[in-house]
């Protein structure tokens, strides 16, 4: 067992009601964009910890936090109560392997997330290795509700920096939205409605696509990529498809 770091809370924003964001000072060994660090409280006398993915890149202080308060959740319940200068504990080290150093090279990167699983992928579109490495990046971001796509300012930054080379593509499965496409991942990508929105392909050849969020997306989602010939990506067999589960 490792010794916990003492972080202090600097910032926090409320989205909406469900949905924050928690800005922390700590210790933290040096990190790869993508990976996550466990925060933990101690509640009643015993110490909660959770993975957190980092949104924050790693040249970039404060530690960044995005995560929803899931109903009756034992740790999230204690974090929204938060605020300025209240303790919170980080550990020492950030782990995970959905960072760009395990994807293969390829031409293009798709990015697709459901809720708050978008932000390990502005950590990793905070660096330079993503517009370094492919021509083309997607970033694919599908929640309930507009009140729930979070981070829309930080994504239009990224689309004025890097035109014709990053593609923001929302989903609103639960409210209609011109801007937005409608329904779930997975069926966009058995349908053609994700591609012929992006511009591009998805390829065995061309693509890299790494999925963050909600498991059942994840397996979906993976499931109409095999259908296409993709295949996951290991370190002992290369493949296209890279995932975190985030519960
Ligand atoms: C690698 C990794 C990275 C993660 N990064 C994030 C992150 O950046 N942001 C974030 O909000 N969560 C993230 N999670 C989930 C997080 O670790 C906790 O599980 C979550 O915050 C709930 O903790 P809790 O103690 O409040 O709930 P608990 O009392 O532990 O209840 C857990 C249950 O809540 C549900 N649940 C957990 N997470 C979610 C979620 N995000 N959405 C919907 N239902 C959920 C599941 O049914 C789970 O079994 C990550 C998980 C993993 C494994
Ligand atoms: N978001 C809220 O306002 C809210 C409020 C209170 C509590 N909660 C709780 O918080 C948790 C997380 O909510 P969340 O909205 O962040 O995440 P979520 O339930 O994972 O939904 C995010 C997006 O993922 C989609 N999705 C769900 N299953 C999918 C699948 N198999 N394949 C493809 N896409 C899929 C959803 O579409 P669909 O809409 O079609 O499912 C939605 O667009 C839930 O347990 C929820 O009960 C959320």
């Amino acid at each position: 067992m490792y010794t916990w770091n003492i972080g202090k809370v600097v910032e926090y924003k409320h989205w909406n009601k469900t949905l924050h964001s928690l800005y922390v000072e700590s210790d933290i060994e040096p990190f790869e964009a993508g990976q996550f660090v466990k925060a933990a409280l101690e509640i009643n006398g015993e110490v909660i910890g959770r993975p957190y993915s980092l949104v924050n890149p790693p040249d970039s202080r404060p530690l960044e936090f995005y995560y929803i308060e899931v109903p009756g959740g034992l740790l999230t319940s204690h974090l929204v109560k938060l605020g300025y200068g209240d303790e919170i504990l980080v550990a020492p080290r950030a782990h995970g392997f959905m960072i760009l150093d395990e994807v293969p090279r390829a031409k293009h990167l798709w990015l697709m997330a459901t809720g708050t699983g978008v932000g390990p992928f502005l950590s990793i579109l905070a660096t330079d290795k993503s517009w370094q490495r492919f021509e083309r990046v997607v970033l694919v971001y599908a929640v309930r509700t507009l009140s729930d796509l979070s981070y829309q300012e930080c994504i239009s930054q990224i689309l004025v920096k890097h035109p014709g080379q990053f593609t923001f593509i929302p989903f609103l499965s639960r409210e209609p939205a011109n801007f937005a496409l409608s329904g779930r991942i997975p069926q966009a990508i058995i349908d053609g409605r994700l591609e012929a929105h992006a511009g591009i392909k998805i390829s065995i050849e061309n693509s890299q696509i790494m999925l963050c969020g909600n498991p059942q997306m994840i397996k979906d989602t993976t499931n109409a990529l095999i259908e296409r010939g993709l295949k996951k990506h290991h370190r002992f067999s290369a493949g296209q498809i890279t995932t975190e589960n985030y519960w």
